[in-house]
């Protein structure tokens, strides 16, 4: 009945998630408010990791994408669980850090790192930096040199995949400001250069071809292109590269008629054709790593806002203003994307009313979404945005001063605060005179 398993219907007809009612969350902790289960994100690492070890016998690893949700909680719940983490900034290293996240099972990925950023990569140790250009590369050998350290590499590599999914979050294809084009010789020439350098451990390739994606064939012909590319460069230079991390991007479902893969079935699939490759190639079969983000949280969150006024624009729409928007939200101003929404107070009563939720920001395009279906609405309902677990908090703004919501995690039923909603004094926290 629900988009997600963290949710269901109790008896006063109110939403739930991990069994809690959403109205009473709403009530002790305020709105807006983002709540997660934290269940239902240890059942999704738990979920990969049996897939990836059935299908790789242990010769493969799950790393959490933490830009989906970085906060320190959640770096120390996949932590216990036993996955990576992929970092893409010098702050999600530093949350890691905080928790003591083993340097090894780190990925550091980014298309422009910092100095600052690389030199924290290897004072920490991280166990792979995935390095984007050849500007990097140089820099990073002449950094682990003076460090006498060697820096342990993969390679971003374009393979040239169209993911079918929204233009901002594709990132797989050709004209792309991430990782190094097969086609023109870029990739051959790094990875070259790579080998002859003294500061410098090239362990692997890496690819990522995009997000909220419901296929498998991208994801086998990735691997395809990906294991061929492995296999030109043993033919080149006899180096034979032991890890190959084909990325995230599993869809998940945020409306009702969404039908993502199973985790397994992806597994079968894409360990099938990187077995065939390997066969093919004459190539050892690598230690194979994922990297998802969306499908470990964005399931297992929900955002909860008040409703303040209602404006019903004859024969042309209903607007019903909630006490959040685009700051906590931006999904739908950056790319369109669809959630469902219910009046968590009315969850058992029938959807009869499309509406467009607005948010309460200075700006016509801060929406939650048009033509949503909703229960009856009236001020002072509690909406429930469901599905908001992934690149909410992670992209939230303080636009016209916002303070920030807070996240509520649920454990075994239990509510606790892992991100502080933001005061006032931390608005003006920055400022001087
Ligand atoms: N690995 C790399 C290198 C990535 O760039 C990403 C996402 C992931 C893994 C995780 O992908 P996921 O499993 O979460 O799809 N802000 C956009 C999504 C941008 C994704 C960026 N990279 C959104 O809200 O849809």
């Amino acid at each position: 009945m629900f988009v997600s398993d963290c949710l269901g219907l109790n008896a006063l007809g109110h939403l739930t998630i991990g069994g809690r009612d959403t109205v009473e969350l709403a009530q002790t902790y305020g709105t807006p408010l983002y709540v997660m289960d934290e269940d239902e994100i240890r059942q999704a690492c738990q979920s990969y990791r049996e897939s990836i070890n059935k299908y790789y016998g242990g010769h493969g690893m799950v790393t959490y994408a933490s830009k989906a949700f970085c906060c320190k909680a959640i770096c120390k719940t996949v932590m216990e669980e036993g996955l990576g983490l992929d970092v893409v900034s010098l702050g999600e290293l530093y949350t890691a850090q905080s928790v003591g996240f083993p340097a090894e099972r780190i990925f550091f990925h980014g298309n422009n790192k910092t100095v600052e950023e690389l030199c924290a990569a290897l004072e920490y140790g991280v166990g792979q930096i995935v390095v984007d250009n050849v500007t990097e590369l140089m820099i990073l050998n002449e950094l682990a040199i003076s460090a006498k350290e060697k820096a342990n590499i993969l390679f971003r590599i374009k393979p040239g995949i169209d993911a079918h999914t929204h233009d901002f979050v594709r990132t797989g294809q050709i004209d792309s400001k991430f990782g190094l084009a097969l086609e023109t010789g870029e990739a051959m020439n790094a990875v070259k250069a790579a080998l002859s350098m003294e500061g410098i451990r090239l362990k692997g390739l890496h690819c990522h071809i995009g997000s909220q994606i419901f296929d498998i064939e991208p994801f086998e012909h990735a691997a395809e292109v990906m294991l061929q590319f492995m296999a030109d460069i043993k033919a080149q230079t006899g180096a034979e590269l032991e890890v190959l991390d084909l990325g995230g991007g599993f869809g998940i479902k945020y409306l009702p008629d969404h039908d993502p893969v199973e985790y397994d079935r992806y597994m079968m699939q894409v360990s099938g054709t990187v077995k065939k490759t390997c066969e093919k190639t004459g190539l050892r079969m690598p230690f194979i790593v994922i990297e998802p983000g969306r499908s470990i949280v964005g399931p297992a969150g929900i955002t909860l806002y008040t409703v303040g006024a209602v404006k019903e624009i004859p024969n042309i729409r209903t607007y019903v203003s909630v006490d959040g928007g685009m700051g906590d939200n931006p999904r739908y101003i950056l790319y369109q994307s669809q959630y469902e929404a219910m009046v968590a107070n009315k969850a058992g009563q029938p959807k009869t009313q499309s509406v467009t939720i607005a948010g309460k920001c200075c700006e016509s395009g801060d929406l939650i979404g048009e033509g949503m279906q909703i229960q009856q609405v009236e001020p002072g309902d509690i909406i429930a945005v469901l599905a908001t677990g992934a690149y909410n908090y992670s992209m939230s703004s303080n636009y016209n001063r916002i303070p920030k919501p807070p996240v509520v995690m649920l454990r075994g039923g239990k509510d606790r605060v892992v991100v502080k909603r933001e005061t006032m004094e931390d608005i003006v926290r920055n400022d001087l005179l």
